[in-house]
């Protein structure tokens, strides 16, 4: 097929889709008496389904991916001639555009050094949980190996993510997981009423220094390393309140555990840096990555470490077992880092790290004012063009909405044409936050489109 599709094609599609397709993240009863969406096409911030419908696209292909928009020419044809000249060799050796996009993205952390590719979020964060635990095997005796964890993450689907996810909804039902993860709590100031002690001023702090209670608990000398989300994702959209990260920093220098950043949804643009610790003055030992670096024209992920990690994987060159010991297959594809290369041309020719910035502001005051308006918003936030609503029933008590209805304020916004997001399946009793992460190429007109759809979607859900 050439891309343009007759109805006869779309309905063999459909059905070659209902009976052999397993969709993510799905419940499939439904299909089988009415037809899945299939995407078909994609243009800057729309796409259209088999239908011929038009929708906005409020969160960049479902999950936070797409940061550059739809049809980017200029990243297929790299694509297309890197896969002419060299589609794949395995990562044991180089890649001209695995070299060349690691020596850009490099530029772009500094205090980072080392890039090591992989396919998936997932993959990237196995990485460096099994860097952390080779570390502690070559220098304490796999003692410190504990990884820290924080409620309300997530690092991917994993049996080993899994392990370090705080999402008990998405975990439930995939037990027992592997052993050696501690959960720290969460930092989100607006439920900070349901966590015991936390005080009214001064809650960051707070907040990590129950961080430093966990690792008394465990023993400094167990714990290796602490993952945690810049800004957390599917589990609310919750943006650290002030003062967490110095203090979070100062824990991991404090007890020599090494901090891994998860930037799966937050790198390479998305809150308007190109990563999101940078907004916070952290300095991490690992950052993983993967769906803004290629925008899914290619799977791409990386596990980004510092030089220090580096060299601890190559001081004893006699021993067959002192270096990192993994391979990720296609971490060899070379389209991944071709089109990585043309996705950050794009975001510096077209400074939409700016327009991130100016745009996110601009649709975090439309959202305030949208709470104005709707006493069912009972919190709004984020961080650049990367926003939650939380959505409550009563503003002092800050009861959930029941999933149900935030769902329905889902569906009447794809019924008019705008995609939106909300947490599901995440953590129990609390999927009532809606989520936008509109391409970084928004303009005002589309923020105004998915605000104005959203408004009324909230007036015809909840009157
Ligand atoms: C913060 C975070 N980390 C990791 C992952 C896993 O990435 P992937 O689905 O590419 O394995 C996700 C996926 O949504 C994520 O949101």
């Amino acid at each position: 097929m050439d891309g343009t599709y007759t109805q006869n094609d779309l309905t063999r599609i459909v059905e070659a889709d209902k009976a052999h397709v397993w969709h993510h993240l799905v419940q499939h009863k439904p299909f089988e008496s009415k037809d899945p969406n299939i995407i078909i096409e994609g243009k800057g911030m729309r796409v259209w389904n088999q239908a011929g419908k038009e929708h906005l696209d409020a969160v960049s292909g479902g999950v936070w991916t797409v940061n550059v928009g739809y049809g980017r020419e200029r990243i297929a044809k790299a694509v297309y001639d890197q896969l002419m000249k060299l589609n794949y060799f395995a990562g044991s050796a180089g890649s001209v555009p695995g070299a060349l996009f690691a020596e850009k993205l490099i530029e772009k952390m500094p205090g980072l050094t080392r890039v090591y590719y992989t396919n998936s979020g997932s993959e990237a964060n196995e990485k460096a949980f099994k860097m952390i635990r080779q570390i502690a095997h070559k220098r304490y005796g796999g003692k410190k190996h504990k990884i820290l964890f924080r409620d309300r993450d997530y690092h991917g689907t994993t049996i080993g993510c899994l392990s370090a996810g705080g999402q008990d909804e998405r975990n439930a039902q995939y037990g027992p997981f592997a052993p050696g993860f501690v959960r720290v709590p969460h930092c989100l100031e607006y439920r900070k009423h349901e966590q015991d002690g936390a005080p009214e001023e001064n809650y960051g702090l707070w907040a990590a220094e129950q961080i430093e209670a966990v690792i008394l608990r465990e023993g400094p000398d167990t714990v290796g390393g602490l993952c945690l989300e810049p800004v957390t994702a599917g589990g609310g959209v919750i943006a650290p309140p002030e003062g967490y990260w110095q203090k979070v920093q100062e824990i991991c220098d404090k007890y020599d555990i090494l901090l891994h950043i998860d930037e799966v949804v937050c790198g390479v643009g998305r809150t308007g840096e190109w990563f999101g610790y940078q907004h916070y003055g952290i300095k991490p030992d690992f950052v993983t990555m993967a769906k803004g670096v290629a925008s899914g024209y290619a799977a791409i992920a990386c596990c980004v470490t510092s030089e220090r990690v580096f060299e601890m994987f190559k001081d004893d060159a006699t021993d067959p077992l002192n270096y990192f010991r993994d391979i990720s297959t296609f971490g060899g594809c070379t389209a991944g880092p071709a089109a990585a290369i043309e996705n950050m041309a794009i975001i510096e020719d077209e400074d939409l790290l700016g327009n991130t910035v100016a745009m996110g502001d601009y649709m975090l005051d439309q959202l305030r004012a949208l709470s104005d308006r709707h006493k069912v918003i009972g919190d709004v936030r984020g961080k650049g063009l990367f926003l939650g609503a939380e959505l409550v029933t009563d503003r002092d008590t800050k009861e959930v909405v029941p999933e149900a209805q935030v769902q329905a304020v889902v569906a009447d916004c794809m019924a008019q044409g705008v995609i939106i997001g909300a947490t599901n399946r995440s953590v129990p009793g609390r999927n009532n936050t809606l989520c936008f992460s509109p391409a970084l190429i928004a303009a005002k007109d589309d923020i105004d489109h998915i605000i104005s759809s959203v408004d009324g979607a909230l007036t015809r859900v909840f009157g």
